[in-house]
């Protein structure tokens, strides 16, 4: 028998009203299988990881396969369709944690296609959990993966072209916080491209809980817009862009990556679900973490928080208004819900 059955037995013998009973009971039924991504856009990041899920397998092939189906996507904040560096070159950050607390990470990576199946190569065939810049690209051709031609998507390419006619090195507040202001944002066929066809940055990021009840996640981007040459966001750093502790839960992030870094955010999101919270109570106090020190600079940035637990209830929050992310579950059909914001 299992547990919770065996509790539903006894709190039945109990002879509670029915009401308090089920509501228990309900407490310890796990919602799984189940995939949350980062945005709106998460639907397609989730079409692609649920028939992984739906079969019965494994949550780290499920968001390797979201990871993909991103990165696959030519006009979008992610992959090599994304905006390039302030010197032209577009450079990526991913990587993935499993329930054995295994992972990997790659940082600075350029003309690979598939980051994050690079990072899955390092955690599953090398003793090293993180590789950057020219080292990690080695690592990926010699590992079988095609070196892409230096070349910047169309829209990326005349985003560039735009940028460079004043070439201020000033990252401006992000397309979330646009998008509160009523401006073009995410969409499931129209990523992150504002109105003059430029985006600033953000990330996509997956959780899934498998039919086995084992947790895993991942992180992909091309980070910032027009950043410093040599720039890394959180997005590959575990702790910061994605944390996974199977026994608890795990945690993703998207939005401005260095306010992420700084209080080491999604190892702070699953920390505060150890401590009870739920997965939306747990963002919430880490993005108030990030507010506190400084609220007015807080105003010009956008940090969202995504998190789920071991019973598969799920939860975000942000800095600014107009975060959202992607649930799907039985059924397989992606339901967008808007996250709670800091500031309205
Ligand atoms: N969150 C992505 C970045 O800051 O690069």
């Amino acid at each position: 028998m299992t547990p919770s059955r065996r509790s539903f037995l006894r709190l039945s013998a109990l002879a509670l009203p029915l009401t308090s009973v089920q509501k228990l009971f309900a407490k310890s039924v796990v919602r799984k299988p189940i995939v949350i991504s980062t945005w709106d856009s998460g639907q397609i990041s989730n079409a692609a990881a649920w028939p992984v899920l739906e079969k019965g397998g494994r949550a780290l092939d499920a968001v390797e396969q979201a990871a993909i189906a991103m990165e696959n996507e030519v006009n979008c904040c992610v992959g090599l369709g994304g905006n390039p560096d302030r010197d032209g070159f577009v450079t990526l950050d991913a990587c993935i944690m499993d329930e054995k607390a295994n992972c990997g990470s790659v940082a600075f990576l350029e003309r690979i296609k598939h980051p994050i199946s690079v990072a899955r190569k390092l955690m599953e065939t090398t003793p090293h959990v993180f590789l950057a810049g020219v080292g990690a690209q080695q690592f990926a051709v010699a590992n079988g993966f095609k070196l892409e031609p230096a070349k910047l998507s169309p829209d990326a390419e005349k985003s560039y072209k735009e940028w460079l006619k004043k070439a201020e090195y000033k990252p401006v507040i992000n397309i979330e916080h646009q998008q509160s202001k009523g401006q073009k944002g995410h969409g499931p066929f129209a990523p992150a491209r504002l109105e003059d066809g430029s985006f600033n940055h953000d990330t996509m990021g997956t959780l899934a809980l498998d039919n086995n009840g084992d947790l895993s996640g991942m992180c992909t981007t091309s980070g910032m817009g027009f950043k410093m040459r040599g720039r890394v966001g959180d997005s590959p750093i575990i702790g910061a862009g994605l944390f996974v502790d199977n026994e608890i839960g795990a945690a993703t992030s998207s939005g401005q990556g260095e306010e992420v870094i700084r209080v080491c955010g999604t190892h702070l999101v699953v920390e505060f679900m150890r401590s009870g919270l739920s997965p939306e109570e747990a963002c919430k106090k880490a993005i108030e973490r990030i507010v506190k020190p400084n609220p007015e600079r807080a105003k010009t940035f956008q940090v969202g928080f995504l998190a789920i637990n071991k019973q598969g209830e799920v939860g975000a929050y942000s800095v600014q208004k107009g975060f959202n992310y992607t649930v799907t579950e039985k059924g397989g059909k992606g339901v967008v819900i808007n996250a709670k914001s800091y500031f309205s």
